[in-house]
């Protein structure tokens, strides 16, 4: 006689309970590569605006153990630190093991979220200055916008310029829609008092799609053409201050730009005159 095995035993998938998990309560998209969501907020969480952390999914089951493991992946929160839900801001890679699935969420899905908040753009890693830089390519804008939905911001800084370089019209829309909500921004407005966002000078550009402003950000500094254009001073390391988050080649040819103006680079352990983080690994 041959023993038999309880069928539901063996072949039925294990559900997991995924560990620190979170409830998606909005999803947003914007483009066929851009979308972002917000979550519940762990109640211990604690984090400097312009941090990031590990968040993901259950990965496939194993096909040898049936179990699955965590995929997770670091993001940059969205949101400001003061926000009782959290925001991300994300990529969708059609073959991305995380965001190939990450890009289908619903409101009332789950996400695992690692609550140990990182990163080195924050305000505590600058030392003081009168004018902040947010220079961002892509989805490298997340970090900034939480930095700019934060009052230190406004308290620490006279002018703050935020430059966005995409390929196309539409990966600007998130930008455009953070910058746009800050006129109404409650808190904002009465911390800081009313017309706070006229410190602000938001800077797109595209580079393969025809918009208002053409051009690599680093270009159009190079050429002077982006001073001309918002009307400011050149960068100089006694006023200005820089975060810098983008693809790695951006984020090189900023780091080499700003230094040949005069600026250092600074660490949370070492506050300088700037700070850059990567918008993904490669
Ligand atoms: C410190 C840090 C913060 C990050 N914050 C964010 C964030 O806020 N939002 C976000 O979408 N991603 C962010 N990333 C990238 C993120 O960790 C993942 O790489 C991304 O979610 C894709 O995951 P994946 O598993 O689908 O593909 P992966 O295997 O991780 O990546 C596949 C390929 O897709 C490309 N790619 C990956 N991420 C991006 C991106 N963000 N923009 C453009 N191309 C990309 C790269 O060429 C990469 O080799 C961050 C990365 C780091 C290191
Ligand atoms: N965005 C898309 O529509 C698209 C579509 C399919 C696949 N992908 C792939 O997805 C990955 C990421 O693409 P992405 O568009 O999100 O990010 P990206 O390649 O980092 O480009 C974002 C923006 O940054 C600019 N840029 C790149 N390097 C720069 C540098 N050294 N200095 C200044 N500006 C620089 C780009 O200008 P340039 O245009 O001049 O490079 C572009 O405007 C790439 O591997 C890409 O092949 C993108």
């Amino acid at each position: 006689m041959t023993e038999q095995t309880p069928v539901t035993k063996t072949n039925a998938v294990k559900v997991p309970t995924l560990p620190d998990a979170q409830n998606v309560t909005e999803v947003k998209h914007y483009t066929d590569r851009l979308f972002s969501f917000k979550c519940t907020r762990p109640a211990s969480l604690r984090f400097r605006s312009g941090e990031f952390v590990m968040i993901g999914l259950m990965g496939d089951p194993d096909p040898k153990t049936n179990r699955q493991k965590p995929l997770l992946r670091a993001y940059s929160i969205a949101s400001p630190s003061w926000d009782e839900e959290l925001e991300f801001y994300s990529i969708k890679v059609q073959d991305g093991p995380l965001t190939s699935k990450l890009q289908h969420i619903k409101s009332g899905d789950e996400i695992i979220l690692r609550p140990k908040p990182v990163g080195t753009l924050v305000h505590d890693a600058l030392l003081p200055g009168k004018r902040i830089w947010f220079f961002a390519t892509g989805p490298g804008f997340a970090p900034f916008a939480s930095l700019l939905r934060d009052p230190q911001t406004y308290e620490d800084y006279e002018e703050i310029i935020i430059t966005h370089t995409c390929r196309e019209v539409g990966e600007l829309t998130y930008s455009r829609n953070i910058i746009a909500s800050l006129k109404d921004d409650e808190l904002l407005n009465e911390v800081i008092g009313d017309g706070f966002w006229k410190k602000i000078k938001y800077y797109p550009t595209t580079t393969r799609e025809t918009s208002v402003k053409m051009g690599r950000i680093t270009d159009l500094i190079n050429s002077g053409a982006a001073y001309n254009d918002l009307g400011v001073a050149p960068l100089n390391p006694d006023n200005d201050r820089a975060m810098i988050c983008g693809n790695l080649a951006f984020n090189l040819e900023l780091k080499d730009m700003l230094e040949a103006a005069g600026l250092e680079e600074g660490a949370n352990s070492k506050p300088a005159q700037y700070v850059v983080e990567k918008a993904f690994l490669d």
